[in-house]
């Protein structure tokens, strides 16, 4: 199932065609080399100063990290991200030789975004979870004090909406994405009047 961003003007494809689908289809792979490539992405992705905070913790369904990451997820994401193809959890450095790295967490924004997109580009999906535990990921990967456990990604291969199983969450697969309008969301002159 397709849901292409509703945008008012055309969209570089990839753009267009992400969002973060649920039903995974619990046969797909997703090989070592479609994983080099995602990280690959994200590894070139803008930083403050080129500081580079992002760091990933991955495993791949039925290996020992796979099932150790999906023990940290919420109850409610583990009923469907156990069928993905991949398990990472995106850790944000916090300190480098300087002290603190600045923007450290827009760092990690930016490279979840392009890992996200390249996910598309190799026949996958990805979906971002905060419905982790991140100090049971730092137990649980020795992740050092200075070093954040942010987010967990599921990849996978879409699935039709259907191996969800509860009626409820096939609906909410199904339903329409939405975003603010974009006179709501970009603005000129003043705070509030909309550039378009
Ligand atoms: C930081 C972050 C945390 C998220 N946490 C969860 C989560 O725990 N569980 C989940 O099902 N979706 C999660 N999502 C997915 C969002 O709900 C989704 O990106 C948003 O509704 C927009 O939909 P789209 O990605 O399909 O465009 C998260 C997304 C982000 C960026």
């Amino acid at each position: 199932m397709r849901k292409p961003a509703n945008s008012s003007v055309p969209l570089a494809d990839l753009i267009t065609r992400r969002w973060s689908p649920r039903a995974l289809d619990e046969t797909g792979e997703v090989s070592w080399d479609q994983l080099r490539a995602l990280l690959e992405a994200a590894r070139w992705a803008p930083s403050f100063g080129n500081t580079q905070p992002a760091r990933y913790l991955v495993g791949r369904r039925g290996d020992d990290t796979f099932t150790r990451i999906l023990g940290t997820l919420t109850k409610r994401n583990q009923s469907w991200a156990h069928r993905a193809g991949a398990l990472l959890i995106a850790v944000m450095i916090t300190r480098n030789e300087k002290g603190e790295i600045p923007y450290a967490e827009y760092g990690l924004g930016l490279a979840g975004q392009n890992l996200a997109l390249q996910a598309i580009a190799e026949g996958l999906v990805a979906h971002q979870m905060a419905g982790f535990d991140p100090d049971a990921a730092r137990r649980e990967f020795a992740v050092p004090d200075d070093a954040v456990p942010r987010v967990a990604i599921a990849v996978g291969v879409q699935a039709e909406p259907e191996v969800l199983g509860e009626e409820r969450d096939v609906q909410r697969e199904r339903a329409p994405r939405r975003r603010l309008p974009l006179a709501e969301f970009a603005y000129t002159g003043a705070w509030g009047r909309a550039a378009f």
